[in-house]
């Protein structure tokens, strides 16, 4: 996918903040500090496009941006961070979830895994979630520039086990550091746009 054109529109909590339901959308998801951001910014080719940081909990809010004028993305606030304050992260489950729930032009969640991490409780009941609600969701394997090749091969095999896809597929790899995975991420995301 040539990106041409890409730009944040706004960051909402609540649905009524969202902006209108125009084009259709991916989610990407996962644990603070995954790499959800840079994940967005590198796809897009653009580096500042969506906030990172190496503080975790860096995205509180949910962003939206639009690529091309034809695709929306969308930041999730991250998971799993205990030193985020209680009264935040209480707002977290509920406002992902109604964003999933409710959002009519969503056509797949990635779920972003760290590649030397199991997957977490966390992850494992957003997948069973997704399931659920039959969401489209494609899990990522990224960071994967922290690991030799034989590293990563053990671990793929854990996590795609642990995740219990079925048939057996290894999760897509990615590394917002040297762009591994770019390309076939963009594919997946065709696919699903095309299947509309
Ligand atoms: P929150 O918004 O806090 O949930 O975090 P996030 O999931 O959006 O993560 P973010 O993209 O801000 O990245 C977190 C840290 O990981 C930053 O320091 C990034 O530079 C680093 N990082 C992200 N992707 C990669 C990668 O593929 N390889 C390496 N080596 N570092 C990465
Ligand atoms: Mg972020």
């Amino acid at each position: 996918m040539k990106v041409l054109c890409a730009a944040f529109v706004l960051s909402a909590m609540k649905p009524v903040h969202y902006p209108p339901a125009e084009l259709p959308e991916i989610a990407f998801v996962g644990r603070s500090n995954v790499g959800k951001s840079s994940l967005i910014n590198t796809l897009a080719g653009r580096k500042g496009l969506a906030r990172t940081s190496n503080t975790p909990g860096r995205t509180q809010e949910i962003n939206f941006f639009r690529i091309n004028d034809r695709i929306g993305f969308v930041d999730l606030p991250g998971y799993g961070y205990a030193k985020v304050p209680e009264t935040l992260r209480k707002q977290w489950g509920p406002m992902i979830e109604t964003y999933l729930r409710e959002r009519p032009t969503l056509r797949l969640v990635v779920l972003i895994l760290d590649c030397r991490r199991d997957p977490s409780e966390e992850d494992l009941q957003l997948l069973g979630w997704l399931r659920h609600y039959r969401i489209a969701c494609l899990p990522v394997v990224t960071k994967i520039d922290k690991l030799s090749r034989n590293q990563l091969t053990g671990r793929l095999q854990v996590i795609a086990a642990v995740l219990g896809t079925s048939p057996p597929a290894l999760p897509l790899c990615f590394s917002a550091r040297n762009r591994v995975g770019k390309e076939a991420l963009w594919r997946e995301i065709e696919k699903v746009l095309r299947d509309d």
